[in-house]
């Protein structure tokens, strides 16, 4: 039997298959360990809103049956929500889904795509797939660098993806160089926001891109349930675009991409502003806790406008990582971001934190 490698798309064969956070599952087994906590896949730590979850019980009985394939009823309420039409809207299977749509539905053979250095595997992933050159660009003291893309643009760029706030660094650009770079972008490149955790911004001068949208310019909001929402295991992102570039991105979706639990769940999270309130708080005091702690330890770590903290610990963050598995806490090693002495550690409850700073003090003390 010979090998398949001559059979695969070129695109893929220098792709690595995305790392996830190590599931609590696998630690367990692995380690015989009971008690564990997951700060490793920026989830929200207090769980999913209770009106979510009883939509979701309520919705059980009738998987028998295909779901709406729009997502229509979701649509509409975010359309009222947001005060436009429910065409400006898709809803995908998780930000994930839709970031591989904008591909599929955008990137040619040889098309250049710009994003940042360090940030969103899933830009590298698609791009490559669609046979695109992936065009990262540095970033400036952990921040994309808005004008070192804009400088990088050729009449080859089709797409850029732009993280604000940026994952895997937590670093949040400005409404200022925003509103520069748009100026300068031609009108054939499409600008990808991905605004994934623009619910837990803090800091005064967060961008509005929607704007861009309703002028008619070529660009792509994606936000997500999984975040503030809570409700990451079942899967719900949307898409927000002007009419026809919607148009197109619904001739690549799979037909029935979002399933009913899923979109009962993200309409019920909706309802729940008491849940967003409550789960916004727990991260304004376990950032502000962990800061602290971290302060006391004289770690650096980049200031956050989201969920997790990008750490520097100044040696071999993949024994650190290891050493923090034994203890019973999961996080996420900076190898996989290009950035080795880096740890990203989402913020949890705050026994979560504190277990992760009793580790920390004791691996690194
Ligand atoms: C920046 C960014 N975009 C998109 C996603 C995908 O989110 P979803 O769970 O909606 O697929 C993530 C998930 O961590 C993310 O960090």
């Amino acid at each position: 039997m010979t090998g398949a490698e001559h059979l695969v798309r070129k695109g893929i064969l220098d792709l690595k298959p995305y790392i996830p956070g190590k599931p609590i599952e696998d630690v367990q087994r692995e380690l015989g360990l009971t008690e564990i906590v997951k700060l490793a896949s920026n989830e929200t730590s207090i769980g999913p809103s209770p009106l979510a979850v009883a939509a979701v019980q309520r919705e059980v009985p009738t998987i028998n049956l295909y779901p709406e394939g729009t997502s229509r009823l979701l649509r509409e309420k975010l359309a009222k929500k947001f005060n436009i039409g429910d065409d400006y809207f898709i809803i995908g299977n998780g930000a994930d889904n839709l970031i591989s749509l904008t591909g599929m539905a955008f990137i040619n053979n040889g098309d250049e795509v710009i994003t940042g250095e360090v940030t969103f595997q899933a830009y590298e992933t698609i791009t490559k797939i669609m046979g695109g050159e992936y065009v990262p660009v540095k970033l400036k003291d952990y921040y994309f660098d808005l004008e070192a893309i804009v400088a990088r643009i050729t009449p080859r760029t089709k797409m850029i993806y732009f993280c604000n706030p940026n994952n895997p660094t937590g670093t949040m650009v400005k409404k200022d160089a925003v509103e520069k770079m748009m100026e300068t972008v031609p009108d054939d490149v499409i600008v990808v926001f991905d605004e994934a955790y623009c619910d837990y911004v803090d800091e005064k001068g967060y961008p509005d891109s929607l704007p861009y949208v309703l002028e008619g310019r070529n660009v792509i909001i994606l936000r997500t349930f999984s975040k503030i929402a809570g409700i990451a295991g079942i899967r719900v992102g949307y898409g927000i675009a002007r009419p026809e570039i919607i148009g197109y991105l619904r001739r690549v979706v799979d037909p029935f991409t979002t399933n009913r639990l899923g979109q009962a769940a993200a309409l019920a999270s909706l309802d729940d502003t008491a849940h967003y309130q409550q789960v916004l708080a727990a991260n304004r005091e376990g950032k502000k806790y962990l800061y602290q702690e971290l302060d006391k330890l004289h770690l650096s770590y980049l200031p956050t406008e989201t969920n997790f903290i990008f750490i520097d610990l100044k040696r071999d963050s993949q024994s650190f990582f290891e050493q923090c598995l034994r203890k019973g806490v999961i996080i996420r090693p900076g190898k996989i971001y290009g950035c080795p002495t880096f740890i990203r550690v989402t913020i949890g409850t705050h026994s979560e934190n504190e277990k992760f700073i009793q580790a920390l003090t004791e691996i690194i003390g």
